[in-house]
């Protein structure tokens, strides 16, 4: 059975991407910091027939993040797909100017900082996947430079969210270079505008529409493209 393990999978759109993959036979460890919100839903997809076990996984703290590698290494030898979903948005309409630089760095620890952590820690695993590891990270059209960058840009003024997306691609591009003669692939996933509880709800996309593009870059086969940016529609610009 093939495996997966996504971060920030107890609600939104990580929860939603486990049901996704565990319902095409997936085992899915789901990566949560909150053992009381992992556990439960951990019980709600067994309850619909799905294979799948809470990993307590913050991914600011590395110590749960090499415990939850060893507990994997243990169980099930390797990891067939990894997903970066966890994330946080800390912006809150303060524009550039004004917002904290501790909001800042909070933001870059779990959204790159946290990514880069997770992907380093779980690659020994991923390149043990019988037939190529897949990393997913799900980033965000905000973090799409083509997109921000001209002044009359509709990108929203969100300096924080915006520019760690936008680092997470960088760090997309550069792993996929490393990794591109193995089988190994990875690529940068945009969700849309979705209704979960980062933005009050108002989101204009469901969890299931959301979860469409990361289950498709999540299991791509040896064929699929690898250093990409993909939504719904194909792919987005840089
Ligand atoms: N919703 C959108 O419109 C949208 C659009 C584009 C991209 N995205 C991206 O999609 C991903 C999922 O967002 P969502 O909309 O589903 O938001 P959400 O419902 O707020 O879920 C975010 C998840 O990340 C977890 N998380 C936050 N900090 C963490 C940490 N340090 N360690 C481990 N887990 C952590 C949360 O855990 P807790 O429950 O413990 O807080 C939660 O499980 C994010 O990367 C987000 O940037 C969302």
């Amino acid at each position: 059975m093939k495996t997966v393990l996504i971060t920030g999978a107890n609600k939104g759109i990580g929860f939603e991407t486990a049901r996704q993959l565990g319902r095409i036979g997936y085992m899915v460890l789901l990566g949560s910091r909150n053992e009381v919100r992992g556990r439960y839903a951990e019980i709600i997809l067994k309850d619909e027939d799905i294979n799948a076990k809470f990993i307590l996984l913050d991914v600011t703290n590395i110590e749960t993040i090499r415990t939850a590698a060893g507990f994997i290494e243990k169980e099930y030898g390797s990891l067939d797909a990894l997903i970066n979903n966890s994330g946080i948005y800390m912006d809150n309409g303060i524009p550039p100017s004004q917002i904290d630089l501790s909001a800042l760095k909070q933001t870059f620890d779990t959204n790159f900082f946290g990514v880069f952590a997770v992907t380093k820690t779980m690659l020994p695993l991923l390149n043990k996947s019988t037939e190529g590891g897949r990393i997913v990270n799900v980033s965000s059209g905000q973090g799409s430079l083509s997109r921000n960058g001209n002044l009359n840009s509709t990108s929203l003024l969100q300096l924080a969210y915006n520019s760690s997306k936008t680092a997470l691609n960088a760090l997309t591009i550069q792993f996929a270079r490393e990794f591109k003669e193995t089988p190994l692939k990875i690529n940068s996933a945009a969700p849309g505008f979705t209704a979960t509880e980062m933005n009050g709800g108002k989101g204009i996309r469901t969890v299931q529409q959301a979860a469409v593009v990361i289950v498709r870059l999540a299991t791509l086969d040896k064929n699929g493209p690898t250093g990409g940016f993909f939504d719904d529609a194909g792919e987005v610009p840089w």
